[in-house]
């Protein structure tokens, strides 16, 4: 089944726990959470206190996509705080098959990202310990951005690697996700969708949620 995971990014963070809640109506997977700290990508958005207080009001699993430098001093925090999911930048980490262990230890999925121009092949002694990997389709920092298509043809080749070597990996791609393109995305390969700008950017936010569910196969 694939799964879509609104990104809290685009929602107002001045009432995360009803933004939360709409998705989850619409029938939302996952909450996708983008941390960034201003040195690996030009933002500041949030961290471990902020994800503690919503991981109060939400059920739904906590996917955080780390955009940050030095990951690896602040993954119990966000462990800790309640992610369920962590997932860290492959250009952020000189050490990536320690960082996953280290997520592994601390009991929770652990996922590797790569931007749009990293090569999927510098990962492919990385297939069998992560549990997904998240293919950006935009350059990270900013919501909103245009879908960068040759990243379709990165996810077809990570789809084949994934077969071939029977992994049970999520592919997971992110940015620029709309309604228009979400079935060639999922066409080509992924099993989960993440979507900012075109959820929380719609009236009502809970019938986008249902319209991408109905094109992803899963509609309720
Ligand atoms: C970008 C973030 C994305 C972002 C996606 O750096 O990783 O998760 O929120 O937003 P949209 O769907 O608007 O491109
Ligand atoms: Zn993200």
């Amino acid at each position: 089944m694939t799964k879509l995971a609104p990104s809290l990014l685009s929602a107002n963070f001045a009432r995360l726990e009803d933004e939360m809640a709409m998705v989850e109506r619409g029938g939302a997977d996952w909450i996708h959470i983008d941390v960034m700290d201003g040195h690996f990508v030009p933002n500041i958005t949030i961290g471990p206190p902020v994800i503690r207080s919503i991981r109060k009001v939400s059920r739904l699993p906590f996917d955080v996509h780390l955009m940050i430098e030095n990951a690896d001093r602040c993954l119990e925090d966000f462990a800790a705080a309640g992610a369920d999911i962590i997932t860290v930048h492959w250009e952020s980490c000189a050490h990536i098959h320690r960082t996953v262990s280290k997520i592994k230890e601390l009991g929770k999925m652990a996922g590797i990202s790569i931007n749009p121009a990293t090569p999927v092949d510098l990962m492919k002694h990385m297939l069998a310990e992560v549990d997904l990997v998240l293919l950006m389709s935009v350059n990270p920092g900013f919501g909103g951005q245009k879908f960068i298509p040759m990243v379709l043809s990165k996810i077809e080749y990570l789809n084949t690697l994934r077969e071939n070597g029977r992994y049970g990996f999520e592919i997971e791609v992110d940015g620029g996700i709309n309604l228009d393109n979400a079935g060639k995305v999922l066409d080509a390969g992924a099993t989960v969708l993440v979507a900012g700008s075109s959820v929380y950017g719609a009236d009502p936010v809970e019938d986008r949620v249902r319209e991408l569910k109905r094109v992803m196969g899963g509609g309720i």
